[in-house]
């Protein structure tokens, strides 16, 4: 790992575990691009570089030189307004109200370690010693604009960090209408793109389509980065499958309204652009003032999508996640909302808690309804005050009723919110977002307060802090229910309007930094309706988020797929439901339920107490065994298998980090009339050491099974073909010896 820059050839070169990254001035002034892949030596990094004469439709900036183009020169950070046609990478508006601009080099600085982000969620190191830094300042003096591009490479993880810090070094203010956090040029465009999109209860499906000439965009205007589409975008060769080809990554460390952009040119050149989007976005630069763009994590893997997903896997559940929980077991919850939804009493709750203390779970999730007139949800969000009439004791006497049954206690909370029938909103309507003599657009019967001011923000950390001072809560679940319409705030003035939505975000971080290392000992589990804020920015402040509404088992081998494109399995969460289900209406055997659900963070929602006698015993054995595959399942290495998006079936596996245990989940989801034999090719084990394979529901009925690391990968592990839908299995593997 290491960063050089080589002041003959003028080029940088960023060496990550097995990549590079090269980059090149040009003319001493332009920050080009040169390669992002495979690592290379770098013996004639000077020499990679080809720059040709076009034609007069792509002019030179230099009269003398029509060889140079901007606008086919592969640049690191494109502008707008100097003859690169293509999209820019950040736009600024003066006060004459031009918009031309063009960034050249300054300075560069390399240093050991990584730089947090100022009010921002990032990636991080613990010592110096794990990551190299490059600052590159980048600078219109016409304007007084300096932009400071800074990279950051890893020792551990083949991952490369982008972030942009704009600044005003001008005596006139200007207006930020585009600030990214990358621009990359890669020099060929036979790629696919790969995103995962949805909607609510349907979260983060794989696409896969190929690039074209012009855009391709993905983006989110929602004011969250939302269910519709993560801001995560992978562009792979041609050929690229789970285990074979190149895989480039793109993934945002935001929450809010963000742009993804692969665009390809007439010359076969790919730019990619990520960062907040600029619809609807502007930021007003005082001289002086600076704009700190989120991070972007960029990742290239020669090992397919697999590859690029472990990479992933490690980073954000080692250097994104923080806090205690980050490298701890997650319990086992049993979750009320599904069982009673706003219908309960503490009786209830503690009925639950009383099973749960039978079959061995560990922690009570009391859902939405505790608080206000909560019976529905109508109203109450922001009086986040007990009702006593579901609680007539209050909750310390709740907490310790169900800690008594040793579990430990959880609560949900919407604390962005606010509903038009609640004692809050009727003291403080001007705290929610709107836009003055606008309709204030309800969805869910609420309106969203707003974060961007420090007022609102210090009651919410107030009331929220008491509550979880006041008994021993140790989990919290953060949901957020809705999109952001009517963006404007009431403190904000008219010029600075736009900047509304990222201030909200900013205000989020730093409610959820100051309520989070108070209690550094809450496990926080982010929500927003499931999976519609399942990002890195919220993964930094909690480590682990609801992945979807939908708790279908065989809509979660979808949404759980999908989701492991980028985000490890430690942050999923994953419940055992009802049946009928209560989103479909699908009948799923519980061994399947149990199955799809323990292959993330595990727990129930569903009223344990009208379970027979035969389902609690189910449920025991479940729950024993996960304890047992925990460490395995939360922390080990995730293999995709074989895609619910292909076929009438699914797998994956986990592989501990010394590959000596491993675990494989196969789902039939549909029974196929007079099926061919099927074999399973098993990844990450050791070809030459042997394997004991057993069903892991029932290892004293097994026969012994032995097998070479070598003959489960290469010739594969045969799976049942069984009459009937809806049927799994999970196979343990023990390393021999
Ligand atoms: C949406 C969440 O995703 C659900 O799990 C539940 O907490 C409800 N909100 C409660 O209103």
């Amino acid at each position: 790992m290491g960063i050089v820059y080589d002041p003959n050839s003028q080029t940088f070169h960023l060496q990550g575990k097995s990549t590079s990254y090269i980059m090149q001035l040009v003319k001493s002034k332009y920050l080009a691009h040169v390669h992002f892949g495979r690592r290379v030596r770098g013996s004639n990094l000077g020499g990679l570089l080809a720059i040709r004469r076009r034609c007069s439709f792509s002019p030179s900036t230099d009269p003398n030189d029509l060889t140079l183009s901007l606008d086919t020169l592969p640049q690191e950070f494109p502008a707008y307004g100097g003859s690169d046609f293509r999209v820019p990478a950040y736009q600024v508006q003066m006060e004459d109200g031009t918009t031309v601009s063009e960034l050249i080099y300054e300075s560069h600085r390399i240093y050991a370690g990584k730089p947090q982000l100022e009010g921002l969620p990032a990636t991080y190191v613990e010592e110096d010693s794990e990551a190299e830094s490059l600052d590159i300042v980048m600078t219109d003096a016409a304007i007084g604009l300096q932009a400071v591009l800074t990279y950051t490479v890893f020792r551990d993880h083949d991952a490369i960090t982008r972030s942009v810090r704009y600044r005003n070094t001008g005596n006139r203010s200007m207006k930020l209408l585009r600030a990214l956090s990358f621009g990359l040029d890669l020099r060929h465009s036979e790629f696919d793109m790969l995103h995962l999109s949805g909607t609510w209860a349907r979260e983060r499906h794989i696409e896969r389509r190929p690039l074209a000439s012009g855009g391709s965009v993905i983006e989110s205007r929602r004011g969250s980065s939302s269910h519709s589409l993560n801001p995560f975008m992978a562009l792979l060769s041609k050929q690229a499958d789970e285990d074979h080809g190149e895989a480039y990554g793109f993934s945002l460390v935001y929450s809010g309204s963000f742009v993804a952009q692969a665009e390809v040119d007439p010359y076969g050149t790919t730019r990619v652009i990520m960062g907040i989007n600029a619809f609807d976005f502007s930021w007003l630069l005082e001289p002086g003032e600076a704009f700190q763009s989120p991070e972007a994590v960029l990742v290239f893997s020669a090992e397919g999508i697999g590859g690029m997903s472990r990479i992933y896997h490690k980073l954000y559940r080692t250097r994104l996640c923080r806090g205690e929980f980050r490298d701890r077991h997650r319990p086992i919850l049993i979750n009320n909302w599904e069982a009673t939804y706003f219908n309960f009493n503490a009786d209830k709750i503690e009925e639950l808690a009383v099973v749960g203390k039978e079959l061995g779970l560990e922690l009570l999730v009391l859902d939405d309804g505790w608080f206000g007139k909560r019976d529905n949800d109508k109203s109450s969000l922001g009086d986040w005050f007990v009702d006593l009439g579901k609680l007539p004791k209050g909750m310390p006497d709740l907490v310790s009723r169900v800690n008594r049954q040793e579990l430990a206690f959880g609560l949900w909370f919407e604390p962005e919110m606010v509903s038009p029938d609640s004692d809050l909103y009727r003291a403080h309507p001007d705290w929610c977002l709107h836009v003055p003599g606008r309709r204030r657009t309800e969805a869910r019967q609420q309106l969203i307060l707003d974060y961007s001011r420090q007022d609102v923000r210090d009651y919410i950390v107030t009331v929220i802090t008491d509550i979880l001072a006041s008994c021993p809560i140790a989990y919290v679940k953060w949901d957020m229910n809705r999109n952001m319409t009517e963006i404007g705030s009431a403190l904000l003035p008219p010029e600075r309007q736009r900047e509304t939505a990222h201030r909200y975000m900013l205000g989020l971080y730093e409610v959820l930094e100051r309520i989070t290392s108070r209690f550094p000992s809450v496990l926080f589990e982010s929500c927003s309706g499931g999976g519609g804020r399942f990002d890195p920015g919220m993964l930094y402040y909690m480590p682990q988020t609801w992945t979807s509404d939908n708790t279908d088992a065989v809509e979660r081998l979808k949404i759980q797929y999908g989701t492991s494109i980028v985000y490890p399995i430690s942050t999923m969460g994953a419940h055992v439901s009802a049946v009928p289900n209560h989103q479909v209406h699908r009948t799923t055997p519980l061994d399947m339920r149990g199955h799809a659900a323990m292959s993330g963070n595990f727990g129930y929602e569903l009223d344990l107490t009208t379970f027979t006698e035969a389902e609690k015993e189910a449920v025991k054995r479940q729950v024993a065994l996960y304890k047992q595959l925990r460490p395995l399942i939360q922390f080990g290495e995730f293999y995709r298998l074989s895609s619910p998006f292909e076929g009438v079936d699914a797998a994956w596996m986990f592989v501990s980090e010394d590959h000596k245990e491993a675990l494989v989940a196969y789902f039939q989801v549909l029974a196929e009339p007079n099926a061919p034999l099927k074999k399973l090719r098993l990844k990450g084990l050791e070809a030459g050491s042997n394997y004991l394979v057993y069903d892991a529901d029932a290892p004293e009925e097994n026969e012994e099974l032995i097998f070479g690391g070598d003959d489960l990968m290469h010739i594969g592990l045969n799976v049942p073909i069984w009459k009937g839908d809806f049927r799994s299995r999970l196979y343990h593997l023990i390393m021999e010896g």
